[in-house]
């Protein structure tokens, strides 16, 4: 089977990270027979940007769909505002493509440590479901009465049934499949309280479908208990802002942000998929070397799984894992001095090895 891949490698470390993600996608043509895939690469970044005064050509979004998923590294750039290449590249990526799921799964691998230094490997392995088309990331809003001690600015927050429901529902069918069958709501209903109180609501609707246990709890405090009782934890459902806080703070308790990755779904296969590390551009390390790859890696496995290839998707976790607990190799970010091509190859050769 021949799959396309759309490769957008971006700015700063993204390039870096997705070189050697590709070369684990090239490892598995070669564990798995008849398995292709044909990769087209697209230079939209803030260089493009700067260039051509857009991020991606008018008819961007129509060469994408043409592939099976999209390989995606990050965006951004001091040179560029951040909302710029943020809402005329990714944004738009996730919200025409409908990719409603941001999964973001946050687990300790073997050979690390968390920072949480007493909490083990079991206590550490839930997935995020972050709603990704709506919620508080609507291009939604305006600026009045600029320049005067009136101004304001204001931005609204968009929950309709339709997305609040098919992203609940996700979760509970992902909650539903997993051992725990735990399913953790964020909320924040005591303040925010027309969006959220609807939410929570759905919620109920919704749950009342599945065998499946139901927590709700404040984004506040579930913060909180990320820290305190990750061992709680299974499938995390939020909106749009409070799941990218939450895969953020999920990722810092595993080892950082080199270490997580995540995959934008659109689980009808209507559109593309879309598979990122969470992280962004880091250009306060780009250009040396030294990101480390594993986020970026781990998204391909996502990519994996969503190909109906769990079995490969498994192979390149063990990869990474075999290559933290038996080898010394390590980037700086996890206590290292190794490259991000030395890492690369080590999980490149751990695969064929497994
Ligand atoms: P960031 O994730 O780029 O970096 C935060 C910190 O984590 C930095 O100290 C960085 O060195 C470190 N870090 C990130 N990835 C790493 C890796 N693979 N290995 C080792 N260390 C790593 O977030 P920041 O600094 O807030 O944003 C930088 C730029 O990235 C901005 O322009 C922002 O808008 C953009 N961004 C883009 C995203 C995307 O394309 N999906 C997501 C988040 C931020
Ligand atoms: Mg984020």
């Amino acid at each position: 089977k021949t799959y396309s891949v759309a490769v957008i490698p971006g700015d700063g470390i993204g390039p870096e990270v997705v070189n050697e993600s590709l070369k684990v996608l090239k490892a598995m043509e070669d564990v798995h027979g008849g398995l292709k895939f044909v990769t087209k690469e697209f230079d939209w970044n803030c260089s493009y940007y700067l260039k051509n005064g857009r991020m991606m050509p008018e008819n961007g979004l129509e060469q994408l769909r043409e592939h099976d998923v999209i390989l995606f590294g990050a965006v951004g750039d001091p040179a560029v505002p951040d909302h710029v290449s943020v809402w005329e590249l990714i944004l738009p990526i996730r919200k025409q493509f409908e990719q409603y799921v941001n999964l973001r799964p946050v687990k300790l691998l073997r050979g690390l440590e968390s920072p949480l230094r007493y909490k083990s490997h079991q206590d550490l392995d839930f997935v995020v479901v972050r709603e990704n088309t709506e919620g508080e990331y609507s291009n939604s809003g305006g600026l009045t009465h600029e320049g005067t001690p009136y101004e304001l600015a204001v931005q609204n927050n968009i929950f309709t049934r339709y997305g609040s429901e098919r992203i609940i529902k996700y979760a509970y069918n992902l909650a539903a499949k997993r051992s725990k069958k735990r399913l953790t709501v964020a909320t924040k209903s005591n303040a925010i309280n027309y969006a959220m109180p609807f939410w929570d609501e759905i919620v109920k609707e919704v749950g009342t479908n599945y065998n499946v246990e139901t927590q709700l709890y404040h984004i506040d405090a579930l913060a909180a208990y990320f820290i305190s009782r990750p061992e709680e934890f299974d499938v995390i459902v939020a909106s749009n802002l409070f799941g990218d806080i939450l895969s953020d703070l999920g990722a810092a308790t595993v080892g950082g942000l080199g270490l997580t990755p995540s995959g934008n779904i659109n689980p009808e296969k209507k559109y593309p998929s879309m598979f990122e590390p969470i992280h962004g551009s880091a250009p306060d390390i780009a250009g040396k070397g030294i990101a480390n790859p594993i986020a970026q890696i781990w998204s391909i496995s996502l990519m994996m799984d969503h190909l109906q290839m769990p079995e490969l998707g498994e192979l390149i976790v063990n990869a990474i894992e075999e290559v933290l607990e038996n080898t010394a190799i390590k980037t700086p970010d996890l206590g290292g001095k190794n490259s991000t091509e030395d890492m690369g190859n080590a999980i490149v050769s751990q695969i064929y090895k497994l």
